[in-house]
């Protein structure tokens, strides 16, 4: 039996990319997440016999083959596609989603009149698609978050775990601003118990040491049925 055969069937949602929140016809609020990371877990899913649905905002990249993907703009519609895959056995949450929509989006172009200063934009909280998986009754049974931090990792990611009732979150250290857009990582594993530092590495060979670590959970869950 190969490593990653446990793996084979199962099924996984993973969502990527930034989201758009519009403002206007012609603006909205974004960040500048490329979707390399899940796009690779993706891929690395797909490889280890995973029947992978990939809920995307936009991106520029190519969807790896033989996954389903779904193609979103905003967050309203990432938790909508997201909750429509369930069930599942595995959610990877790496999109990084707009924390805020505004409240009412213009339906035609917000216009600068000639006298005018300021702007002000009324924002609310987008759906957390992380929290609300987390909590639902069709939970996936392995539920993985991802957090990009600055600073004070342990403390936030710890309560990121238990307030979105995620299994584990894989924290990027972003406090030098090199993650985004580029091809490596430098992340860490935590679960309720521990930390696991996978040091610097490709966003690829991230995306293989997490699958591996997917697999040898559901190999211990297996284990721990005989
Ligand atoms: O709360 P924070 O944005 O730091 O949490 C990051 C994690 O939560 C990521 O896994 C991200 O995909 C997920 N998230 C989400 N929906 C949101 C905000 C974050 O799924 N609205």
């Amino acid at each position: 039996m190969s490593a990653m055969s446990c793996l084979a069937g199962k099924t996984a949602l993973v969502t990527a990319g930034p989201t758009r929140e519009p403002i206007d016809p012609v603006r909205f609020i974004s960040n500048y997440s490329s979707g390399k990371q899940g796009y690779a877990i993706a891929k690395a899913l797909v490889q280890a016999g995973v029947k992978v649905t990939l809920v995307s905002g936009p991106v520029t990249i190519d969807p790896p083959e033989n996954a389903i993907v779904k193609h979103v703009q905003t967050a309203q519609q990432m938790l909508e596609e997201s909750l429509a895959c369930l069930p599942v056995d595995i959610a990877v949450c790496c999109a990084a989603v707009s924390d805020w929509q505004v409240s009412e989006v213009a339906h035609a172009k917000l216009k600068k009149e000639p006298s005018q200063n300021n702007l002000a934009l009324e924002l609310i909280k987008t759906p957390d698609i992380l929290a609300t998986l987390g909590h639902h009754r069709q939970r996936p049974t392995l539920l993985v978050g991802f957090a990009a931090e600055t600073h004070n990792h342990n403390e936030y990611v710890r309560s990121k775990l238990s307030e979105k009732n995620c299994d584990w979150v894989v924290a990027n250290d972003v406090s030098d601003g090199k993650v985004f857009g580029q091809d490596t990582n430098h992340a860490s594993l935590y679960d309720s118990q521990s930390v696991y530092e996978f040091g610097l590495m490709s966003k690829a060979d991230l995306a293989q040491q997490i699958v591996a670590r997917i697999n040898l959970y559901f190999n211990k869950k297996d284990d721990t049925l005989l």
